[in-house]
């Protein structure tokens, strides 16, 4: 294969570039030449292409967002844009795609695969989402941004002797939430693979001010519903004020921490070497720090769940 395109694809995620970056130049050391496709899929339907070279790259693997541009292309989910878009890939010289992003872009890849065009996935999404992979690149990145908010909140709660609620990014997955809730000390951790349990978290608030504890940290992952909506039930059960935050996009953004740099630097020339020998329909992962591929039917199939272990521990290490 001598000539491959890269895309981003999605929400973007801290060290997408670091994992452009890494297929470029991986792919020059392979004898391979890349071409970036601009704003995803969307990109590919209006042949918006750029030829990528180890000096495209240099300076980047520090940068968040992603320097191809992303988007959600509503047309690639038609078949007439799906043609379109693979006619312009193969008129571009185009023999395989690599697309960074998360389980809609890899649904996109999987029907490339299945019409003949070889395609691999990078899994890298702040959600940490996608099953067969223990990490997605940029939820390290989130992750930290999380804590660092949780820390500030921590700081005027104790001031104000306050109850906040923070929300957390994550679609429908608790695991930046429960992850941010262990690493910032919260009281309770609310995730949408878990019930809600009001009488618990109440105990929780009663059972820390008994002992003297007058702040509160809960955290709720957005799949769960509106942080605002806590606030109103717990002052409903309790009488008690709470002010909520909502982390929004902060944690989309800034600079990718060195986990992730390395992350998607690994899989990135991973997602290269597996394309240039001819394989197709796989993701790249790494499963107990070693670099592995799998399926994309069998990640599109699946369903990550939340670490039993880390959940109650969480849940244990909070009172
Ligand atoms: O998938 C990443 C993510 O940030 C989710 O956590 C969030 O629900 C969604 O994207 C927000 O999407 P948008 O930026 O399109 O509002």
């Amino acid at each position: 294969m001598k000539t491959i395109g890269v895309l981003t694809s999605g929400g973007d995620a801290p060290g997408m570039n670091a994992a452009i970056r890494a297929v470029v130049r991986k792919a020059q050391k392979l004898g391979a030449e890349v071409i970036g496709v601009a704003r995803g899929y969307a990109g590919l339907i209006q042949g918006d292409f750029r030829r990528l070279t180890s000096s495209t790259v240099a300076d980047t693997i520090h940068r968040g967002g992603t320097i191809l541009l992303t988007a959600r292309s509503e047309e690639f989910l038609t078949e007439a844009g799906r043609a379109r878009a693979l006619e312009n890939a193969r008129r571009e010289g185009m023999e395989g795609l690599i697309v960074i992003g998360g389980d809609g872009s890899f649904r996109g890849a999987l029907h490339l695969h299945k019409k003949g065009f070889p395609v691999i996935g990078v899994p890298a999404t702040i959600d940490n989402d996608i099953p067969g992979t223990d990490y997605a690149i940029g939820f390290d990145t989130a992750l930290n941004t999380a804590v660092e908010a949780i820390n500030k909140i921590r700081d005027t709660a104790t001031s104000h002797e306050r109850i906040f609620i923070i929300e957390v990014m994550g679609r429908g997955s608790g695991q930046l939430a429960l992850a941010a809730g262990l690493a910032g000390g919260a009281e309770s951790i609310l995730i949408p693979e878990r019930p809600i349990d009001y009488d618990e978290i109440v105990n929780r608030l009663e059972k820390g001010r008994k002992r003297g504890k007058l702040h509160s940290i809960i955290v709720v992952a957005e799949g769960v519903g509106s942080a605002l909506e806590v606030s109103k039930e717990i002052a409903r059960r309790t009488a008690l004020e709470s002010r909520v935050t909502i982390l929004g996009h902060i944690q989309r953004g800034g600079n990718p921490t060195a986990f992730d740099r390395i992350l998607a630097s690994r899989l990135g020339a991973r997602a290269v070497e597996l394309l240039v020998s001819g394989i197709s329909g796989k993701m790249v992962g790494i499963r107990e720090n070693r670099i592995v591929d799998v399926d994309l039917e069998e990640v599109l199939a699946g369903k990550k769940d939340i670490d039993q272990e880390v959940y109650e521990l969480a849940n244990d290490l909070a009172l």
